[in-house]
């Protein structure tokens, strides 16, 4: 069964694992549909874009294929973001925004994207002219909802001061192999590594905001950036994931989809996979509750600590 969470305070309730489209750029058309339909069969239907995924290419084969498969649009959520401008800036400019907005929908082939967010922060932001974007797609019925990605508390703070809408979620990098937003908390004023903050402690932040935290690149790019089955430094992980992914009856990738469920924030994780036979192994993760210990004890074979 599919847990879902609560989209930030809106009342709305989504799947707790997104699928990330951010890798379907070289899948056939056949391979899209499959793609879909099977995240679709598996009762997972959050989708999420940007509109520099594949240089638009994701988007436009996402569209394509749901038109061909015929899906009612109000069936499923799609999230995308904007406010990268590839290797050259980022750009939260009014233009921008509503500009990137106009070329999402066209390409993913909709009236209206379910949740926009801002896709990384950008230093010269004014947030009044975040303000009007968001109220020039807002009020053209464009945009239902918006939100951020890897913003800290106070970025999103001086956002909130002018934008009149909820910022329902902020994506930000989690996993087993990229934990520092739970080990700088658990390691508050020590003298080590585990207790730099680098996030600004944007996990309690979302906590007491009920901001939906969406944990992307879950594995870490890959399976552990494709070597937990083989690379040693991973060995004493990779013995503790066995042993609860034959508890749970599930696969490795599903426990470390499981491990960042666990945590009480209500978070979403967004997978990653391109593959439709692994989207199946990882909606299997939705209901599985780690128990107290298994979390810890899978945080500590990743390497980190208990002060
Ligand atoms: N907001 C941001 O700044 C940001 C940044 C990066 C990503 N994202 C979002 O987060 C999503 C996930 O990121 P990600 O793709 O880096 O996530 P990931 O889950 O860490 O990595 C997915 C990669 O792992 C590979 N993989 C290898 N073994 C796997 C296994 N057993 N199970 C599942 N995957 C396995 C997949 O290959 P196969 O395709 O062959 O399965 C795929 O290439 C993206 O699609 C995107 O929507 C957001």
């Amino acid at each position: 069964m599919i847990k879902k969470v609560e989209l930030g305070n809106t009342g709305i309730y989504v799947p707790n694992i997104a699928v990330g489209c951010m890798r379907i750029p070289g899948q056939t058309e056949k391979e899209t549909e499959e793609f879909i339909t099977t995240a679709l069969d598996c009762g997972l239907n959050f989708f999420d874009h940007a509109d520099i995924y594949g240089g638009g290419v994701c988007e436009e084969k996402f569209g394509k294929a749901v038109k061909s498969l015929g899906i009612d649009r109000e069936s499923i959520t799609v999230q995308t973001k904007c406010g990268i401008v590839p290797g050259v800036m980022f750009d939260f400019s009014k233009e921008h925004i509503i500009e990137s907005a106009e070329n999402s929908l066209r390409r993913l082939g909709t009236d209206y994207i379910d949740v926009l967010l801002l896709h990384r922060p950008d230093a010269l932001v004014e947030p009044e002219e975040v303000a009007e974007a968001f109220t020039y797609l807002h009020d053209r019925g464009m945009v239902k909802n918006f939100g951020v990605s890897n913003q800290k508390p106070y970025q999103i703070e001086l956002l909130k001061k002018t934008i009149p809408y909820e910022l329902c979620a902020n994506q930000m990098q989690f996993g087993l192999g990229h934990s520092f937003m739970v080990s700088s908390g658990m390691c508050a004023n020590m003298d080590d590594k585990f207790s730099l903050e680098r996030e600004g402690g944007i996990l309690d932040y979302s906590r007491l905001h009920g901001m939906t935290l969406q944990a992307w690149s879950p594995l870490l790019y890959g399976f552990f950036a494709g070597n937990i089955l083989t690379d040693e430094k991973f060995a004493p992980l990779r013995v503790k994931m066995a042993e609860i992914a034959k508890k749970y009856s599930i696969s490795l990738s599903a426990v470390a989809f499981a491990w960042i469920l666990r945590h009480p924030a209500k978070m979403q994780v967004v997978s990653g996979t391109s593959r439709a036979d692994r989207i199946r192994e990882l909606a299997l993760a939705s209901d599985v509750r780690l128990t107290r210990e298994e979390w810890y004890t899978l945080h500590l074979s990743a390497g980190n600590i208990l002060p």
